[in-house]
């Protein structure tokens, strides 16, 4: 179903009609504008975008076929009925074929209205998501695997928030399962059956990610031919899930604390607000409090966004979670792969459970993958995991005798990395996946560790 808010333009000459249909449409619950001629209809496409349109194929100034000539050419998008006096059924062919949708013949009775306006909802709805889906793949719902405490608690706290409409914010570091949560909070709402987006803050540039989120209007900028609605308003009535918000640039913050505030946007090029209801789930992995002593966050938009805020334990605090989640992960990829492994040895269960994974459940997905992919027997041995390398005791060198905790896995870290880095002869790309984390997480720990290669 369509939001109810969506708008009907209802475009007839005939007084009468009008007023019968504008009655029962927001008794519907329906925003309705009127027309009362083809030119008039046109202008109230263009400025109101509606999501149906009711066109009297007989009208003044322009008729509807050429309306509907119009919305052709224009690339305007509504739904459109044709009504037509009874006994011109001939018309109304002609109509569906310049593009109606549907038609209906005059009189007609309240009922027969109602289930033209479903369908047209129903067409409407499978739209929107067409076009959300284009270009990308929507994940799946998928499972969130794990039975610590920490992690039970944060999904029975996440499903209670999930039953409002208020923002939730989503913090944890990198591969915490940010994602997986944002998709399970519009599946636990009551939105579930309305549309969910996704919205990278960081992917594309600045330009590009306004029209991603609000649209633009036909000639907004060069190459811009048609309107096109953004993600937000095609999400209208279900969820949009921001991530990464610590990095939105400073005038779409201005531009999402309004859409928070006040419900509604233009589109780029626009003078006409879009009011839009919305579920916001936001992500980042970046302390947003500092980023706002920074001057990099609005203050204003860190309160609208942290109404509730979820904090994802990182894997290291619930080892609890490792066997559940790598038997997942082991069946996911000999699935996937068509392998069979029967068993996972006792040192590399050691090795699993004793490892720190800082790229947190990813990391961990990462590693049953490449164990999969690598393996040669139906069983996986501690020698099928990079970890290995982490196994042993730490050679401590002068300068990396360790004084504290801190000190000593960060000394441990660099001898690894070193290690590594050297037996791949220094090249990180390869030193990275030997270790079987991401390269610019390498690159990310080299700079941190301040770790020189020794040759
Ligand atoms: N509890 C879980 N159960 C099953 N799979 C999980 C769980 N948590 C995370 N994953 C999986 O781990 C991977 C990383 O999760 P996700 O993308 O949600 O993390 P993230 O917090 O958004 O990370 P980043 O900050 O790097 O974007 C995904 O493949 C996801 O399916
Ligand atoms: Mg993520």
């Amino acid at each position: 179903m369509i939001p109810s808010h969506s708008k009907i333009l209802i475009a007839d000459d005939d007084q009468d009609i009008r007023e019968v249909m504008h009655d029962r449409l927001k008794a519907m619950g329906f925003e309705v504008v009127e027309a009362t001629d083809g030119e008039q209809a046109l202008i109230r496409l263009r400025d109101d975008s509606p999501a149906i349109t009711f066109l009297d194929l007989m009208m003044s100034k322009k008729s509807g076929l050429e309306v509907l000539k119009a919305i052709q050419d224009e690339g305007l998008e509504t739904t459109t009925i044709a009504m037509t006096a009874y006994g011109t059924i001939d018309k109304a062919v002609e109509a569906m074929q310049a593009g109606a949708y549907d038609f209906l013949t005059k009189p007609f009775s309240s009922g027969h209205l109602e289930v033209v306006i479903g369908k047209a909802l129903e067409r409407e709805a499978l739209k929107r998501q067409n076009l959300l889906l284009s270009g990308e793949v929507r994940e799946k719902d998928l499972p969130i695997i794990g039975h610590s405490p920490s992690i039970l608690n944060t999904i029975e706290f996440t499903k209670r928030a999930a039953a409002s409409s208020s923002t939730i914010l989503l913090q944890g570091e990198s591969g915490t399962g940010k994602e997986v949560f944002a998709n399970s909070i519009h599946r636990w709402s009551p939105r579930r059956d309305q549309p969910f987006v996704v919205v990278n803050c960081v992917a594309l540039s600045e330009e590009l990610l306004e029209s991603e989120l609000f649209g633009h209007e036909r000639g907004a900028f060069t190459g811009a031919h048609q309107r096109k609605r953004g993600k937000l308003e095609l999400a209208d009535g279900g969820t949009a899930f921001l991530d990464e918000i610590g990095d939105l640039k400073p005038h779409l913050q201005a531009k999402l604390l309004r859409v928070l505030q006040e419900h509604e946007f233009e589109r780029v090029g626009g003078t006409k607000p879009i009011r839009v209801d919305l579920r916001f789930v936001a992500a980042t992995n970046r302390r947003l409090d500092k980023a706002i002593r920074e001057g990099l966050f609005r203050e204003d938009l860190y309160y609208r966004l942290n109404v509730i805020t979820v904090s994802l334990p990182p894997l290291r605090d619930r080892p609890e979670d490792i066997v559940p989640l790598t038997n997942y992960f082991l069946a996911q990829y000999c699935a996937r792969l068509g392998k069979r492994i029967k068993e996972i040895t006792p040192d590399a269960w050691e090795l699993l459970q004793h490892y720190h994974w800082p790229g947190n459940v990813r990391e961990l997905a990462n590693f049953i993958e490449r164990a999969v992919v690598l393996s040669t027997r139906d069983r996986i041995t501690s020698e099928d995991l990079p970890l290995t390398v982490l196994a042993g005791a730490p050679e401590s060198s002068a300068s990396d005798t360790p004084r504290d905790f801190h000190e000593a896995v960060a000394a441990y870290k660099r001898q690894v990395i070193r290690e590594t880095l050297h037996r791949s002869g220094g090249n990180q790309s390869k030193a990275a996946s030997a270790l079987g984390l991401q390269r610019t997480y390498l690159a990310r720990l080299i700079k941190e560790l301040q770790i020189r290669e020794k040759s």
